[in-house]
């Protein structure tokens, strides 16, 4: 017994795990997402070493999640004069960093403080890790994404491919509360969400529902159910009462993100996934017209986005909802743009 565990450890050293390994950080890795996000992505089978970097409590967050006894290596980064070590070598960027909604304010409440977060964070990361992929959860994610482009583009780094906002979280509810409805696994439940992350631009196609909903389904419910996933966030924020949005689901629904970018990574394509992410001349017949920044499902791969897929078919009031939301996402997306434009 004692010769066959010895030659089974043997063996696994000449025939490593196949698994492609990476270097991921979270910046604003003790905040209310970054803390349960750490936590998931320490249980990645993809990463070999997690990048923990906040202004404020890493040390003990990183000391406590680096006992868990699953494969990354963890280190803690305590404000900017680690950021450096902290990004060298990432191939994946998650921020959450940034402040919550209380309630009565609108995501665009946060630009104010969240745009020069991001805008500093992102300024790093192109000198740093100029080739890593980001992925953006700081709000307003209309307007965040954009800010990060701009500072990616004025760095000589911008790789619209690898740039995203993360929407996951609108899939992962409509996949909920479609589920709830039809009685199904949520496992089994696919529900496209396209658009924005804030209010009306958050378009869930609930005619691609999967499984379909009832033909007999009335056209007030159906809204009814459009609207609560447009407001589902703002439905978490007022039942926290003043103590932030949305932490748990959220850190769900980035650590899935951030699995479908790793698989992609690993070569494990095609990978499916849907964000926020900049058009570009090959994306331009699939996304609607004028609009410099929509989320879409894309086609993963290892060097990143390899292909923006069409929405599918709209049935009137999703075509309506569409048409509605263009204004607002484009004016968040220009206020993005002028504050890079104007420089720190
Ligand atoms: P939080 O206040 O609990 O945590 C934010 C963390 O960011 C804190 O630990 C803080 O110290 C850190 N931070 C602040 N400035 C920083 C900087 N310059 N560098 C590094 N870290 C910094 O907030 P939260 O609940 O984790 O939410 C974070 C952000 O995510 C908010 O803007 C929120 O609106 C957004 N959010 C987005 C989605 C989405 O679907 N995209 C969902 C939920 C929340
Ligand atoms: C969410 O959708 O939960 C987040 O964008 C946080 C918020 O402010 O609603």
């Amino acid at each position: 017994m004692a010769a066959l565990n010895r030659l089974q450890k043997i063996a696994s050293h000449l025939d490593p795990p196949k698994t492609v390994k990476f270097k991921v950080a979270v910046l604003g890795a003790a905040g209310g997402i970054g803390q349960p996000l750490s936590m998931l992505l320490k249980m990645s089978p993809y990463i070999s070493e997690l990048s923990l970097y906040d202004v404020a409590n890493t040390p003990g967050v990183a000391a406590d999640i680096s006992h868990m006894s699953t494969g990354a290596r963890v280190k803690g980064y305590l404000g900017p004069a680690q950021l450096p070590a902290a990004l060298t070598a990432c191939q994946l960027v998650i921020i959450p960093a940034g402040v919550p909604r209380k309630p009565g304010m609108t995501r665009d409440d946060l630009f104010n403080i969240n745009a020069g977060i991001v805008r500093g964070l992102v300024e790093a990361v192109a000198t740093h890790c100029p080739s890593a992929w980001v992925a953006i959860i700081s709000n307003p994610v209309n307007s965040t994404v954009p800010i990060a482009a701009e500072v990616l583009k004025k760095a000589g780094v911008f790789q619209p491919g690898r740039l995203f906002g993360v929407t996951t979280l609108d899939v992962v509810r409509a996949e909920a509360f479609v589920a709830e409805l039809v009685g199904a696994d949520p496992r089994d439940v696919s529900v496209p969400v396209v658009g924005g992350h804030a209010g009306i631009t958050i378009l869930p196609l609930l005619s691609q529902s999967r499984p379909p909903l009832p033909a007999s389904m009335p056209l007030e419910q159906r809204k009814a159910l459009m609207a609560r996933i447009q407001d589902a966030g703002t439905e978490v924020v007022q039942a926290k009462a003043g103590a932030g949005s949305a932490t748990l689901s959220m850190a769900y629904a980035a650590a899935r993100f951030a699995d479908s970018c790793l698989r992609a990574m690993s070569g494990e394509g095609p990978v499916t996934e849907y964000a926020y992410v900049a058009a570009t001349a090959a994306s331009s017949s699939v996304v609607p017209a004028g609009l410099p920044y929509f989320s879409s499902p894309l086609r993963l791969g290892r060097g990143g986005v390899e292909e923006v897929l069409p929405l599918g078919p709209l049935d009137a009031l999703e075509a309506e909802n569409l048409a509605a939301m263009k204004d607002e996402l484009l004016g968040s997306i220009r206020k993005g743009v002028e504050f890079a434009a104007k420089g720190p």
